[in-house]
């Protein structure tokens, strides 16, 4: 009988921890910095590998220049400059990475979703309107006129958007939860995907005429990361 309570006990504790993991799993050591890819050899962890602490150096944590505006002469007139893994290898196994959203007047950076993250975002310059929206069945829509200072959370997976309602150039800088939280914009996932996706489906889905949907098929879908 005691085995027994133990078992429960155990299985409930063990489901509980698997539930408690709603961001990156914690690292098992100081730090864990990335190798270069081409290391792995086709091997896929999740994750990277570590380089040896031994040879690790400051610079393994360092990224410079994120005060510089990024161009934002695009079709959504935003530029998204990600600080994650990928940039700094010593982000690896630790949960987090940042980014800096440039936005030119009337610039958004359109309806997308982090899948591995939530994101805490920072107005440094300019007015932005943004927003989230929550997921079946009320797709609430949660939406909030941010200025200089201000401060406002996306939760992760949800859709979210900025916009710059000013007259002059936004600046944003965003922390969010993974050290790779990926991107996926909603319009260039839908109608930009590679292959396209049979027009059939978007015509039922999205309630459009196939040649609509062969239209928005045929653009040019920015990516602003
Ligand atoms: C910004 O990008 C546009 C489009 O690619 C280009 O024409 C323009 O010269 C760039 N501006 C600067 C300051 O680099």
């Amino acid at each position: 009988m005691k085995g027994v309570k133990f078992l429960v006990a155990f299985v409930v504790l063990a489901l509980a921890s698997s539930f408690a993991f709603a961001s990156d799993p914690s690292p098992l050591q100081d730090f864990c910095v990335a190798l270069d890819d081409h290391y792995k050899n086709g091997v896929f962890v999740n994750g990277k590998f570590c380089k040896d602490p031994k040879l690790v150096t400051p610079d393994n944590f360092f990224f410079p220049g994120l005060n510089n505006p990024k161009n934002t002469s695009n079709p959504v007139g935003s530029t998204v400059k990600n600080v994650n893994v990928v940039q700094i290898p010593g982000l690896n196994t630790l949960g987090i990475s940042l980014a800096r959203i440039d936005y030119m007047p009337y610039g958004q950076n359109p309806p997308h979703i982090h899948p591995r993250a939530s994101e805490i975002l920072f107005v440094q310059e300019g007015t932005l309107y943004v927003g989230f929206v929550t997921s079946i069945p009320d797709n609430r829509v949660f939406t909030k006129v941010l200025n200089k200072g201000d401060v406002f959370v996306f939760p992760i997976g949800l859709i979210h958007f900025q916009f710059n309602i000013g007259k002059t150039n936004a600046v944003a800088f965003a922390s969010l939860s993974s050290q790779n939280p990926g991107v996926i914009t909603i319009a260039n996932a839908v109608f930009g995907s590679n292959p396209p996706i049979n027009p059939d489906v978007l015509a039922s889905a999205f309630q459009l005429d196939q040649n609509v949907v062969k239209s928005l098929q045929a653009k040019f879908w920015w990516d602003n990361n």
